[in-house]
């Protein structure tokens, strides 16, 4: 097993994606912290991996502030002896359009994306660091903060941070030989149930059945298991020499991101004032004009939700 003796913490992990991607590490050999904000799928989370013959331990606390971030690193080093890997998965939608979003919405979402991400990575870097361990950190993004979604002001504000924290990481992180990386999930949870566009694809796999092919294939779309493979791939040693990367990952998909690069530059001596700028600059972005949103394929008949039938 390519994890054998490595100790993980994965927040949000009750539940959805993470519980599948400690389900996985663990089965690749490592001891994992789970964690979550409810202590009953937090305890059937570490249940599902001790049964199978995995090493797990529960932290209960909402990840955000810097006690909770602490508080995970130092359960990971007193229950199984260190730390090796970090998944900073927990994740909340307050989904709203702009007029809507009230204030508690956004900073409610920005606090478990961003500031969680932010103070797990900080506290387990430090050990990292402190320790001489080559550690691996994967952050969550999401296809909103990388094009953007009607509704979701505060969740592509917080996805699109994250992966610009995950840049900025990679080169604080190199000499140190800690890599960090962000994947780009989409899988069949209860946070994709809410959304019309997938309900076809989660009420099968609920049922247990095979995702449709047109889910797995053209969107990219299947189970939570499907990305766990990746996400042990990433905290595994075979990825050294990956970081600062966003990796996209669902059904049979895998993708790799560019990050933001400038399409086109001209320059113009004396620099580029409002005449200048009708002169010339309007011509040079109106020929470049860049698309936003992602583009979704149209759903076959019988797969579209009734209400759009
Ligand atoms: N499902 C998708 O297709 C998809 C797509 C892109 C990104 N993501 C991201 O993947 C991650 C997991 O999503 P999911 O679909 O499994 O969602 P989910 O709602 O099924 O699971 C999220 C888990 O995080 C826990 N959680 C929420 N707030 C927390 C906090 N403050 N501290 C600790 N735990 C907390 C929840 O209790 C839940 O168990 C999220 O970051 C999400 O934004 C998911």
């Amino acid at each position: 097993m390519s994890l054998n003796g490595k100790v993980a913490i994965v927040t949000g992990s009750g539940a959805g994606l993470g519980l599948a991607y400690a389900q996985e590490l663990a089965r690749q050999g490592a001891s994992v912290i789970i964690n979550d904000v409810n202590q009953e799928i937090a305890d059937s989370a570490v249940a599902s991996i001790t049964e199978a013959g995995g090493k797990a331990a529960a932290v209960v606390a909402p990840v955000g502030s810097s006690e909770t971030a602490d508080l995970l690193v130092k359960t990971a080093v007193d229950t199984f002896g260190g730390l090796d890997i970090l998944v900073t998965n927990a994740g909340i939608l307050r989904d709203k359009s702009l007029l809507k979003m009230t204030d508690e919405d956004f900073d409610l979402v920005i606090n478990v994306h961003v500031k969680g991400t932010f103070t797990c990575v900080r506290s387990a870097y430090a050990y990292f660091k402190e320790n001489g361990v080559a550690g691996r950190i994967v952050a969550i993004g999401s296809p909103t903060g990388q094009r953007g979604n009607f509704g979701q002001t505060n969740y592509a504000a917080a996805k699109a941070g994250i992966v610009g924290m995950v840049r900025t990481w990679a080169m604080e992180m190199k000499k140190a030989g800690v890599s960090v990386n962000a994947v780009i999930p989409v899988a069949a949870t209860a946070m994709t149930k809410t959304m019309p566009f997938f309900k076809a694809a989660v009420e099968a796999d609920e049922r247990g059945e095979a995702m449709p092919e047109f889910f797995r294939k053209e969107l990219g779309f299947g189970p939570a298991q499907d990305v766990a493979g990746v996400i042990a791939f990433l905290s595994s040693e075979e990825a050294a020499g990956i970081t600062g990367q966003a990796i996209g990952v669902g059904g049979d998909r895998l993708q790799v991101w560019s990050h933001p690069e400038p399409v086109a530059t001209e320059f113009h001596e004396g620099g580029w004032d409002y005449g200048t700028m009708l002169a010339e600059g309007k011509a040079l972005i109106e020929a470049h004009l860049q698309s936003v949103g992602e583009k979704m394929p149209d759903l076959p008949a019988e797969l579209q939700p009734e209400t759009a039938k």
